[in-house]
This record gives C-alpha cells, structure tokens and sequence, in this order.
C-alpha cells in the first residue's frame, strides 16, 4: 500500500515535470494541488501524540498533530505542485516543509511562505475508548476541527 502511494506520487511528479515544457495536466504552478486520496487509517494510540506533537503517520500521506484543542489531521501533500513532504521535506513542532520548491506551512497548515498559496486540507479524526486514534482520508473538515481523546 505504501509503496502505491509512492508510486502515484512519483507519476505525479514525472507529470508536472512534464508540463513545465508547455503541457498543461492540472499541476500546481501554485494554484494548489488536490491532496492525494486515502482511506481510514490507523494512526496510533492518542497517549504518543501529546499537546504540542505534529508527526507524519506511516502508510498514508497525512500529518497528525494536537493542541489545546485535540487532535486534527492534515495532508502530507504539498499543494504548489504535490511532493510528499514527509518524504521530500520536514514536518514538525514548528510546522512543515516542503523541500521541492521550499513551501512552508504553519502547524496548522496555513501557508507562511510559497510558492504555495493554498492551505493544507485537513482530515476527520476519530479516537475510540482505548485511545486508537483513526483518520478519515475521505472526509474533509475545516481547519479549526479538533477531535477529543474518549
Ligand atoms: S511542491 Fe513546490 S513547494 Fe512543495
């Protein structure tokens, strides 16, 4: 599975490299690439993710932090021209890179610095009675959603 996510992303990127010679296939140019579609996923129990944690989940190109509010889940893709960032970039405490085109988003996903110009989109999140916490990469949800610890 994690190997077809990476194998999408580099048709991807073969694609966009492509259309800098005159094709025009939907790619960034900073208007904002889709994130890449994923289902549910497991993304481990909320007592690894305290206040303040923001850290790539295994397997699906999505970012789980938390803050005062609770947990919130974002894209890993880049939304200039759609890199993975936690393969080709940083993600942490004080937000997330992108080492394509040099993007930065704050820990909430807002861009601070381009060539990007569209915020990360962010993820339903779920934590069930032991603490398993389970993003949604079918449902969207506004950047200001937080789920709560059961
Ligand atoms: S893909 Fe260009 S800055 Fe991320």
């Amino acid at each position: 599975m994690i190997s077809h996510f990476r194998d999408e992303h580099t048709r991807r990127v073969f694609l966009c490299t492509s259309a800098a010679v005159g094709l025009t296939l939907g790619c960034g140019g900073g208007s904002g690439s889709e994130p890449e579609a994923f289902g549910s996923v497991a993304a481990g129990n909320v007592n690894a993710f305290p206040v303040g944690t923001l850290l790539a989940v295994a397997g699906a190109p999505v970012i789980l932090g938390r803050d005062a509010g609770g947990l919130y889940a974002m894209t890993s893709t880049c939304t200039h021209e759609g890199c993975d960032m936690a393969a080709e970039g940083s993600i942490g405490a004080n937000g997330v890179y992108c080492g394509c085109h040099g993007s930065r988003f704050d820990v909430n996903g807002a861009v601070v610095q381009g060539p990007a110009n569209v915020p990360l989109a962010h993820f339903a999140v779920s934590v069930d009675a032991a603490g398993n916490v389970t993003v949604d990469g079918s449902a969207k949800v506004s950047a200001s959603m937080r789920a709560l610890p059961a």
